[in-house]
């Protein structure tokens, strides 16, 4: 199969990228503003760019990770999320035929409720602009008979040229630094690495069935707060930096309380396993350690 991955560059395109078998799949990947060997340029914001690659490429399947992923970010500059978000991916959309897979988030949710499933459409609600504008997305690439996969917080070790640490890296940096730490006590997630992604979405790659929405979260709710307290467990380090906090008011205008993933119809469709927290984390110690 031919393969396009439009942000192959992204902590998570670039583990599904390295991930994948090359040998089964001709596989291309795509950076915008940070190149990394062997991925070539595309502006999703640019037409041209999109119409002249369209043109030189005619995947069977496209794997879509590009998105502005900061929350804060998005919701300073919503035009330019809605122009990554939603007008980029209805350009993927015009200028391809090919089957597409779309990457979302669990903040499409906001609450009451503490986990959605997939089949959950009708509740999503985000607050934030990050969520609106994938819920944009989101409906186009669904109407037009895309596959939506959204992922739980994704745990992840940087390369060099991605200029955002993951959760995970931010938490040991800070501890290693003697820096204090505010974690959410009020904020429940099931995060998961970005293997264990990377290990769906290959499963996604090869799925015949009628689903189009698909979750991939870790098998552990926790709060941000205990997942810092197993980052620094796992790594070493010393928790005592790390300040249980509530959400302000404002932080509240755009996270929800819990938005985590139910996984029960993806596991049973695409014969997925969600990873425990600690097996994660250790896969992601692991790949730190050199090699003897
Ligand atoms: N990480 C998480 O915890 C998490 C959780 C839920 C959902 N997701 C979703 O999963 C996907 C990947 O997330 P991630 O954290 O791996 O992303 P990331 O590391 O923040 O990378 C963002 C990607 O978007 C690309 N991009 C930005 N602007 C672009 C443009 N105009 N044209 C083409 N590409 C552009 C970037 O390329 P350059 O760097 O080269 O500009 C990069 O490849 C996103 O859709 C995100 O919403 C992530």
């Amino acid at each position: 199969m031919k393969i396009l991955i439009v942000g192959a560059n992204s902590h998570i395109g670039a583990r599904i990228y390295s991930q994948m078998d090359h040998s089964k799949h001709a596989i291309i990947g795509t950076y915008c503003q940070h190149p990394a060997d062997d991925l070539s340029h595309l502006d999703i914001t640019n037409e041209n760019s999109v119409r002249d690659f369209s043109k030189k490429y005619n995947p069977d399947l496209i794997i879509h990770l590009s998105a502005i992923t900061s929350t804060d970010f998005c919701q300073e500059n919503p035009k330019i999320a809605r122009e990554i978000h939603v007008e980029g991916t209805k350009r993927l959309l015009s200028h391809f035929d090919s089957r597409f897979i779309f990457s979302s988030t669990n903040v499409v949710f906001y609450g009451p409720n503490t986990s959605y499933y997939e089949d959950d459409f009708s509740n999503r609600n985000p607050r934030s602009v990050y969520g609106k504008t994938k819920v944009e997305a989101e409906d186009a690439v669904l109407e037009n008979g895309g596959t939506v996969v959204r992922f739980d917080l994704v745990l992840s070790n940087s390369k060099p040229y991605q200029p955002q640490q993951a959760f995970n890296e931010m938490v040991i940096s800070k501890l290693r630094k003697g820096d204090t730490i505010n974690l959410w006590t009020d904020y429940l997630i099931k995060p998961l690495s970005n293997f264990s992604v990377a290990e769906g979405v290959e499963k996604l790659v090869d799925y015949k069935g009628k689903r189009r929405i698909f979750h991939l979260a870790g098998k552990n709710q926790v709060s941000s707060e205990q997942l810092g307290l197993m980052v620094a467990q796992i790594f070493g380090l010393d928790s005592s930096f790390i300040k249980p906090i509530p959400r302000t008011p404002k932080d509240l205008e755009t996270r929800p309380s819990s938005v985590s993933l139910s996984t029960s119809l993806t596991e049973r469709d695409l014969q997925w396993k969600p990873r425990s927290l600690n097996e994660s984390l250790l896969e992601l110690k692991k790949e730190l350690q050199p090699v003897s």
